[in-house]
Parts: C-alpha cells; sequence; structure tokens
C-alpha cells in the first residue's frame, strides 16, 4: 500500500460518513477523498459515486475503477455482507471488521452467547428460533421485559414490554417473519435493566486498541426522552457519567474480556466497536454492541481527536499494535439533529434548505438526509436531516453553538428536541 498521497474511499450517506469524510480529507496522507453514495451536502464538498452499499460487486467495482488505496466502511450492513473480506481479497485496505467480527452486531443471539460464554456483564437472556420454548421461557420473566430481533432491523428490533400479551405479540410476529424479515427469525428475549445508558467507541486491532470520548445520545423522538425511537436525536462528548476511574473499570471488566474472548473464538476484530453499556446498581453491563461508529456519536466524537486519524484506521485495518492513547482536546462537543417533521414514522421529502454561507466558529452542520435537486439547491431527502455541531471548552458552550446553527437553517418541516445534553445539565 502507497504510505501517502492516498486516494481514500468513504462508503455511506450519513451525518457519520460526512464526518468520517472530513477527517480523512484533512490528514496529510490524503490526497483525494470519494465518498459513495454520499449525500447532497457530501456533494458539494466531495466526489460522490453512486453505489448500492448491500452490493459488494459495486464497491470492488469503484475501488478498482477509482484506483482507491483505502476504504472506510461507515454502516454496518456492508460490513455484515462482508464488504472488508473482499476488498481485502482483492488485496486493498479495508477499515472495519470482516464478517466473522461483524457478527457481534449482526446477529443478538450471537453477542448474547459470546457475553455469557466470556462471563462478560450483560442482562440475563434466552435465544429461540420457535413460538413454544420462547412463550416457556417468557413466563419465568419478570415485567417489564425485552423482545429482541436478533438480526440487523435499523434500530428499530427492541421491543420493551410491559405486559406479557405484549411480550407474545411482539414473539410471534418476529418469529413469523412479518415484522422484521428474516432479522425476526430468532428473537432474544432479555431481562429489562434499569439505569443510565452511556457509548463506549474503540478502535481496535486485535487485542491492540485505543479509546474515544465517552458520549451519550438520545433515542427518543421527543423532548424529555419521550415518544418513539429514533435513530438518535442528539447526541455529547465527553459525559461526566462516566469517570476516568470508572473507564478503566470498565476496560477491565468489559473491554479486555471482550477483546480476549473474541482472540479465543478465533475473530480478529479489527475496526470500531461501539459498546452500549447501561450503568445499572449493579455495575455497568452490556447492552449491545456495534462494529462501526455510531450516527450521530461520530459528529461529536471525531472533532475531539487532537491528531489524524488516518493512520490509526490504517494500521489498524491491517491489523498493526496501535498506539497506547490518542491525544483528545480537552473540550466539550455536542450535535443536535435537525429531522423533519413526523419522522420516525411518515415525513416529507424535497424540501428547499437555507443554510449559511459558513457556520460560525466552533460550529459545523453536518448533512445527513440531504439531496441536490435538478436547480442544484439543498433539499431534504430523509428523516434526520441535518446535524447542528457545536464545539466548546465547557458543555454550555457546545450547546450553545449548535443550537445557534440550529436557528440558522430553515426548511418547512424542521424539528428538533431543545433539550439534548438536559440529563448531563442536571448532574451535580
Ligand atoms: P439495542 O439495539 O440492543 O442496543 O437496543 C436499543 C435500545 O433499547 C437500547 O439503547 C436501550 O435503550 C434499549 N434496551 C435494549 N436492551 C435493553 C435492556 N435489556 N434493558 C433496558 N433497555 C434496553
Ligand atoms: N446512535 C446509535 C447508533 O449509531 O447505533
Amino acid at each position: 500500500m502507497k504510505e501517502q498521497n492516498l486516494k481514500i474511499l468513504v462508503i455511506g450517506s450519513g451525518g457519520r460518513e460526512h464526518t468520517l469524510a472530513k477527517i480523512c480529507t484533512a490528514s496529510p496522507l490524503a490526497e483525494e477523498v470519494i465518498v459513495a453514495p454520499g449525500n447532497g451536502g457530501i456533494a458539494r464538498e466531495f466526489k460522490t459515486l453512486p453505489l448500492n452499499v448491500e452490493s459488494n460487486e459495486e464497491i470492488s467495482q469503484i475501488v478498482q475503477e477509482e484506483g482507491i488505496d483505502f476504504v472506510v466502511v461507515g454502516p454496518e450492513v456492508p460490513l455484515c455482507n462482508g464488504a472488508v473480506d473482499e476488498l481485502n481479497r482483492a488485496g486493498i485496505p479495508a477499515y472495519g471488521p470482516n464478517q466473522s467480527a461483524a457478527r457481534l452486531e449482526g446477529s443478538k443471539a450471537f453477542t448474547k452467547d459470546f457475553l455469557n460464554r466470556h462471563n462478560i456483564p450483560t442482562a440475563s437472556y434466552g435465544n429461540f428460533q420457535e413460538v413454544e420454548p420462547a412463550l416457556r421461557y417468557l413466563s419465568t420473566c419478570a415485567l417489564p421485559v425485552v423482545v429482541k430481533a436478533s438480526g440487523l432491523a435499523a434500530g428499530k428490533g427492541v421491543l420493551i414490554c410491559e405486559s406479557v400479551e405484549d411480550a407474545e405479540a411482539g414473539i410471534r410476529d418476529m418469529l413469523s417473519g412479518s415484522s422484521f424479515g428474516d432479522s425476526g427469525k430468532e428473537v432474544v428475549i432479555e431481562e429489562f435493566l434499569e439505569g443510565e445508558e452511556a457509548s463506549l467507541h474503540l478502535i481496535c486491532s486485535g487485542e491492540s486498541y485505543v479509546t474515544l470520548p465517552m458520549s451519550q445520545d438520545h433515542k427518543k423522538v421527543g423532548e424529555g426522552d419521550t415518544g418513539l425511537n429514533t435513530g438518535g436525536m442528539g447526541a455529547y462528548a465527553p459525559t461526566r457519567l462516566v469517570s476516568a476511574e470508572m473507564l478503566e473499570m470498565y476496560k477491565d471488566s468489559i473491554v479486555a474480556p471482550t477483546l480476549a474472548g473474541l482472540k479465543a473464538d478465533g475473530i480478529d476484530f479489527r475496526g470500531t466497536l461501539y459498546i452500549g453499556l447501561m450503568l445499572t446498581t449493579d455495575g455497568a453491563k452490556v447492552l449491545e454492541f456495534n462494529v462501526r461508529f455510531g450516527d450521530p456519536e461520530t459528529q461529536v466524537i471525531l472533532p475531539l481527536v487532537d491528531e489524524d486519524l488516518v493512520p490509526v484506521l490504517i494500521e489498524s485495518s491491517k491489523g498493526n499494535p496501535l498506539p497506547a492513547e490518542l491525544k483528545i482536546k480537552s473540550q466539550s462537543s455536542m450535535i443536535v439533529v435537525l429531522a423533519s417533521k413526523g419522522y420516525p414514522e411518515a415525513y416529507p421529502k424535497g424540501e428547499v434548505i437555507t443554510e449559511p454561507d459558513e457556520a460560525p466558529e466552533n460550529s459545523q452542520l453536518i448533512h445527513a438526509g440531504t439531496a441536490l435537486n435538478e436547480n442544484g439547491e439543498i433539499i431534504t431527502n430523509g428523516g434526520r436531516v441535518l446535524g447542528a455541531v457545536g464545539c466548546g471548552n465547557t458543555l454550555y458552550d457546545a450547546k450553545d453553538n449548535a443550537y445557534a446553527l440550529c436557528e440558522m437553517v430553515y426548511y418547512k418541516s424542521k424539528y428538533y428536541r431543545k433539550d439534548i445534553g438536559h440529563n448531563e445539565f442536571s448532574r451535580k
């Protein structure tokens, strides 16, 4: 692989990929950054190419035709489809786990068995492919109980059930294939955990890893964390919920056994490991693993890194040891997601967006669900449209900068939560 003047391909189309492309282009190692398929805002800043991210063949074709030196895979679907395995077979280094490692996100049943086998704290559970044994297990569970489709479900496959009837209906729906297709053909029935959630992102290369600042996101669409679940309405980092001492404890009780367990199971994990934690009164427990950067967490975490990340991504892709730690700014960062009213249910598309020519200092507008129309105007094209990111010496400054930017953007169905960070601000 070339050592510099790299042509880097970022795969994906969301705010996460807009951020990754910005990080790559800022690297002295990069000559050009191409994003496929990208979105409207990304297309104004970078060369973009059409791509069905689910097709390994199309990915390989772009890499060959464009003479790509290094690929960064953003979303979980191509990772679970083995995009990295395919690229590696063609001799192209690609950041992200291979298909076998991506099962940590692609199969919740696999992950629960993995956690159990390696004594890593998590909610008690059962995995089922048949209705009758699932219902027998359900009858032994306390309420509320959590029912999950094992496979990928774009963050929608989790039901928190207050009654046995709701849980039974969820189990029947999933196992019959009617609610989540093949992703629901196996279900995980899980103990409900109480506590506050935090996300820990690692960049891994086998058992070697670096941590990124801990973040928290707001999954519910409504203020006060009410209403339907979404892909995330806002996030901030770092969070004071987890002290440096607590993080050291989690490294011992969760991170090290996870990476050692993967190795023992013959899985060479390279790429991002996103650990969703529930901080219960009984200690931190793993809620889930994702095998890619979070969206919108990426938009707040990566700007806090005070060094070039591209060499770290490259070393991870090659399975080489990583530095002990990354240089992190002593700042805070917040993203407020600008959505289309109606999201996560039906919402309008195609509305023209007005945005400032340049975002004010310490803020940036990240594009997610946007497109360019035939007049070259930016229009809405998704539920989560934009992310207003603010940075500052304190989270209060970051918040002021993010919200000031929200007000400088206009489209008809603009909707955003006004209370991002409320739990952090009310912490003593
Ligand atoms: P998952 O995709 O497994 O992380 O689940 C999505 C969201 O559902 C989590 O971020 C939690 O808010 C909630 N959740 C999942 N599992 C549990 C659980 N066992 N107890 C309480 N909440 C849960
Ligand atoms: N924001 C949650 C996720 O990316 O899975």
